[in-house]
């Protein structure tokens, strides 16, 4: 919970599970989730879900096992969706493993779709007492994959400081603390992130489509049916760090508000809300939380104090920078490594896209925005945030 005693504000929890095995009841669901790289990849995940038995939700108990299981399902089914590559989609979602996946997402109140809080936040584990982090449940991308779910999990723990902080910005030091904080996941600060490396071309010819969803996606225009829950097809977008909490806090911190001053911000405030409900409950009233409670802005331009308004600037600069700084990486890791694909230059190594890297998503994000636009009329917004003199 926030630093100060008294604070309203409290820190989401974290992380979402600490366990990383189902109960026994459940390791047909385990025992595929545990394979998935080598089931995607031989084409046989699929007809491995087609026999796995039809299993209710009903005998998860509490919280973590709900959060595991959610995890678990997810991936099976992204893994079953792009198993063939964008140009090998169902339109069905299969009974058994549809029906759970609905009974744990209504449980949790999260949507049926891998989102941010199962592809990082629920994701990981200490390998060791040393505090080396490991993923629980993999998908193609090897080395890859995993540093880019555990570098973008660095980034979530960089923000803790902040989220703490960030309830009780009423005096001077707290700034200096949050600035720290916000400066912090510019990458200088964790040498953890070190140790993973990331391929640009394995990121986006073999990792992306995986995370890919069935809203605002070419590749799957008609939604999807969920076996014995809808007969109509229903529609979610893919996982995005528009959904993780962190950064929804900060802009709701620093009064940045996302609004309508043209189409793209427009585009880009209405995305940013529809993505809150991807996130769990708690985190999402979180943030409502720092919403409704008296605007930090409005205090600091009230109290005149010319140190403190300088202070708040450099915290808004730091967001900004931050927004800046994603922007180059999405460059490298998108736009670029698009360019090289089509070139023929990239080595993607494994995968059900290797040879032809997916397209549909050369210009949007996982979650279905358009990705420069999106971005960079965050950006933009958050520039808007800093108190002008
Ligand atoms: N949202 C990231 C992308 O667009 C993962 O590739």
């Amino acid at each position: 919970s926030c630093v100060l005693p008294g604070c309203a504000l409290t820190a989401p929890p974290s992380p979402l599970s600490t366990k990383t095995e189902l109960p026994a009841p459940y390791g047909p669901w385990m025992e595929i989730a545990h394979d998935l790289p080598r089931l995607i990849t031989s084409h046989r995940l699929r007809s491995h879900v087609h026999q796995m038995p039809q299993l209710s939700a009903r005998h998860l108990r509490g919280r973590e096992e709900l959060h595991l299981a959610h995890l678990v399902l997810s991936f099976i089914t992204m893994g079953y969706l792009w198993q063939e590559g964008e140009e090998g989609t169902v339109k069905v979602l299969p009974q058994n493993l549809a029906v759970p996946f609905w009974e744990v997402s209504q449980a949790l109140g999260l949507p049926p779709i891998l989102s941010h809080a199962d592809f990082v936040l629920a994701n990981w584990r200490r390998k060791n007492p040393n505090g080396n982090l490991d993923t629980i449940i993999s998908l193609p991308g090897a080395e890859s994959l995993r540093g880019f779910i555990l570098v973008t999990l660095l980034v979530e723990k960089a923000a803790v400081p902040g989220i703490k902080v960030g309830g009780c910005c009423r005096a001077l030091w707290v700034f200096a603390h949050l600035e720290s904080a916000l400066r912090h996941p510019r990458g200088v600060l964790d040498p953890h992130m070190l140790a993973y490396f990331v391929d640009p071309a394995v990121f986006y010819a073999v990792i992306r489509i995986f995370l890919s969803g069935w809203k605002d996606n070419p590749a799957m225009p008609g939604g999807l049916v969920y076996e014995g829950v809808s007969d109509e097809p229903l529609a979610y977008s893919g996982g995005s760090a528009a959904q993780s909490t962190v950064l929804h806090a900060f802009d709701e911190l620093l009064g940045i508000r996302h609004t309508y001053f043209s189409l793209c911000w427009c585009l880009a405030a209405a995305f940013l809300h529809r993505m809150r409900h991807y996130m769990p409950p708690p985190h999402r009233a979180f943030v409502e939380e720092i919403h409704r409670a008296p605007s930090l802005r409005q205090h600091v331009l009230s109290s005149g104090d010319a140190r403190l308004c300088a202070a708040f600037n450099r915290c808004v600069s730091a967001l900004a920078d931050f927004r800046s700084y994603h922007i180059t990486i999405v460059t490298k890791y998108i736009a670029v490594a698009a360019a090289k694909a089509k070139a023929g230059r990239a080595e993607p190594g494994d995968g059900p896209a290797a040879g032809k890297p997916p397209s549909a998503l050369e210009a949007k994000g996982t979650g279905g925005s358009h990705i420069f636009s999106f971005l960079k009329s965050v950006r933009d917004t958050t520039r808007e945030g800093l108190i002008r003199a």
